[in-house]
This record gives C-alpha cells, sequence and structure tokens, in this order.
C-alpha cells in the first residue's frame, strides 16, 4: 500500500501539471521500501500504464549499474523509477534520464550538473574529469517477451543531502546539499526532473533523438580530449575521448584508430 506524498510534492507537482503530460499522474510513493524499480517493475507487470511512477524516500536493496548497491538511506536522497511502454523512445531512455535529472536539478535548486559518460550526473571538479562527484545515478531495466518489448522501468537515485557512504564511494559521492551549502526541498526536484523528461520525450516517440543528443553532448564536456582508460573485452585500453556516437557509444582514439565504447567502466585521468 503506498502512502500519501510528502507536503512539498503536490505544490510543485500541481506547478509542473502542464509540462509533465502523463507523467507522474500516478504517484505511488513509500517512505521505505526495497528498491522502488522492483515495485515499480511489479506495478508495470500487473498492467501500470506508461509515466506511472514509483518514489521512495529510502530503499534497503537499492541496486545500480554493474550489480552494485545503491546506498539508499533515509533522509537523503531521493529514490523513483518510472514505467515506460513506448517501443519507439525505449532505446533512448537512460540518455533522457541523464539529461533531465542536470536540467532537472539544475532548474529546481540552481546548480549547475554534468553527465559523466555512461550516464553518471555529476558536479564538475576544479581539478579536471577525475574531480567530479557523482549526485546521481540512472538503471534503466526492460522486460520482453515474444511479443517484443514490454515496459522499461527507468530508476532514478539522487543524493539529496550528505550521508555516510560507503568508504569506497565517500571520496567519488556528493550531494546537491553539500554543493550548494544550502538545504533542498526533494518536491520540486521530483517534479523538475519529471517534466524535463516529459519534454524530452515528445521528439523520442517520433524517433528523433537530434534534441537529445545535442542536450546530452553540451552536458558532458569531458567526452572529447580527456585522457581515459576503458575495460573493453579486448582488454584495457588507454587513449583520448573522441566524442559519443549517435547511439551513446563513447569514442576512444588510440593508436591512430577510433574504439567504440559501449560499456563497462572507464576511468577519466
Ligand atoms: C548507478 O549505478 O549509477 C545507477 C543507480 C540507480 C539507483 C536508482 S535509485 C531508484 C532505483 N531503484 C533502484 O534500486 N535503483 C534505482
Amino acid at each position: 500500500m503506498s502512502e500519501p506524498l510528502p507536503q512539498d510534492f503536490a505544490p510543485a507537482l500541481n506547478a509542473t501539471a502542464a509540462r509533465r503530460g502523463h507523467l507522474g499522474c500516478d504517484v505511488h510513493y513509500f517512505t521505505e521500501t526495497s528498491s522502488t524499480n522492483d515495485i515499480a517493475t511489479t506495478y508495470a507487470e500487473r498492467g501500470a500504464a506508461e509515466g506511472t511512477v514509483v518514489v521512495a524516500g529510502a530503499q534497503t536493496s537499492g541496486r545500480g549499474r554493474l550489480g552494485r548497491v545503491w546506498h539508499s538511506p533515509p533522509g537523503a536522497g531521493l529514490y523513483m523509477s518510472i514505467v515506460f511502454r513506448d517501443v519507439t523512445a525505449a532505446p533512448f531512455l537512460t540518455l533522457a534520464g541523464g539529461v533531465a535529472v542536470a536540467d532537472g536539478v539544475r532548474a529546481a535548486t540552481g546548480l549547475p550538473l554534468e553527465i559523466k559518460w555512461p550516464n553518471d550526473v555529476v558536479a564538475a571538479g576544479t581539478a579536471g574529469p577525475s574531480s567530479r562527484r557523482k549526485i546521481a545515478g540512472i538503471l534503466a531495466e526492460g522486460s520482453s517477451s515474444a511479443e517484443g518489448l514490454q515496459h522499461v522501468v527507468l530508476g532514478i537515485g539522487i543524493n539529496i543531502g550528505p550521508a555516510a557512504y560507503p568508504i569506497e564511494f565517500a571520496a567519488r559521492a556528493s550531494s546537491i546539499e553539500t554543493e550548494l551549502g544550502r538545504t533542498v526541498d526533494a518536491g520540486p526536484i521530483f517534479a523538475d526532473v519529471l517534466a524535463m523528461l516529459a519534454e524530452l520525450l515528445r521528439p523520442l516517440s517520433r524517433g528523433d533523438a537530434t534534441a537529445l543528443l545535442a542536450r546530452w553532448r553540451a552536458l558532458s564536456p569531458w567526452t572529447s580530449g580527456a585522457t581515459v582508460e576503458c575495460e573493453t573485452p579486448g582488454g584495457r585500453i588507454r587513449g583520448v575521448s573522441s566524442g559519443i556516437a549517435d547511439d551513446g557509444a563513447l569514442l576512444v582514439r588510440t593508436g591512430g584508430k577510433i574504439e567504440r565504447i559501449i560499456a563497462g567502466e572507464v576511468l577519466w585521468k
């Protein structure tokens, strides 16, 4: 059983209603849950409509990319998952999530953010690409059947306030409040991220990713000209980042040729 939304959510959702379209018309809030991706997947399997949102104040089994734990303590973050069914937009949902978080957080709080390939949302550092601090992450999980794609659940975790991150993340993680030096409300961040996502989805549902890719590239300055080390199936390569292909692959110039990196870990030097 979901619970009433926190007080600051309703006015923020009302203020963005015209821009959000169907995103967030049906919102299910939990003070604490296992993983919002799991709850949204269950709802999707029971027929929940495109745009249904599950949001929580804490997760006991939050998960991230590459099988990692997503640290989700109470009072420190916003954990949300959105159900999508539009097959045309599906390949671009992860990229759209990153752009929507970067632009939505900036609209709600004034904090400028960047995107670090593949799709971490980060606060820019002053000492080059390795000094960026992670503020948010995106995890898209799809379900297909013999008839094709059934649904995609787009999970978004945003660090709102300071938390005792595990030691292996502490140096690379930050929060909106830590960066701004003041407290912020989660409701306007939630509503603005959904509104930005809805605006990005309109051309995507017609198969037009031009605006999304342009904005993604503008938010990812280090995807050109940075020294990177990447794990690939053929071994570790070192090179210089040389842009993003239209399918989201990172291009890396190494030894006179261009490698396409489609997944995995990249170290930015
Ligand atoms: C990453 O590794 O960067 C992706 C992190 C995604 C975390 C979010 S929090 C809401 C949703 N529920 C989960 O269990 N994971 C995603």
